[in-house]
């Protein structure tokens, strides 16, 4: 296992479409160990393959509290079925979107259909957190970022303030 390096606004990989999984091999079990080593590296509760650079469609989240049991699961070739028309908010943010959260509404409950790592078809149907999480990291396998769901002026401007900050070098004081 291992922890790999997760890409952040502008990369231009975060607004490609993941490629759905054919077989779910050691390549794709590898895949989904480091990405939840990553995860809990990173305090995250869910994280897409694409984050790390490679566009397959393979997601992983955990809700779990922190003094909870840990909940960890790997959703391949996700694909949501229903979407209630009740919704809710939450403020999101984003491992690939340093120090930004946004307010985003979403249908409350989800249906989803998707293959887990042992190659099983599933069907879940989630509420809450967990929920908006899996909508959220559905969301990046089709390259769509919580930033788009606000004005192009404002999504330009949270883009401008990442990049300054990223270019900047370490500041010191002596
Ligand atoms: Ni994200």
């Amino acid at each position: 296992m291992s922890i790999k390096e997760i890409i952040t606004v502008p990369d231009e990989t975060l607004k490609k479409i993941s490629e759905s999984i054919e077989h779910v091999g050691v390549n794709e079990k590898k895949l989904i160990k480091d990405l939840f080593e990553t995860m809990y590296h990173s305090n995250g509760i869910g994280l897409a393959a694409v984050q790390v650079g490679i566009l397959k469609r393979i997601l992983v989240v955990d809700v779990s509290n922190k003094d909870e049991e840990k909940q960890p699961m790997a959703l391949i070739n996700p694909v949501i079925k229903n979407l209630s028309d009740e919704t809710s908010v939450y403020e999101e943010g984003c491992l690939s979107i340093p120090e930004t959260f946004i307010e985003i509404e979403r249908p409350k409950i989800c249906e989803v259909e998707y293959i887990d790592e042992k190659g099983k078809k599933k069907n879940i149907k989630c509420d809450g957190l967990l929920s908006t999480c899996i909508q959220h990291e559905i969301n990046h396998l089709d390259g769509k970022l919580i930033i788009d769901h606000l004005s192009k002026l404002k999504k330009d401007f949270i883009i401008k303030k990442i990049s300054k900050f990223k270019k900047n070098p370490d500041r010191i004081v002596v």
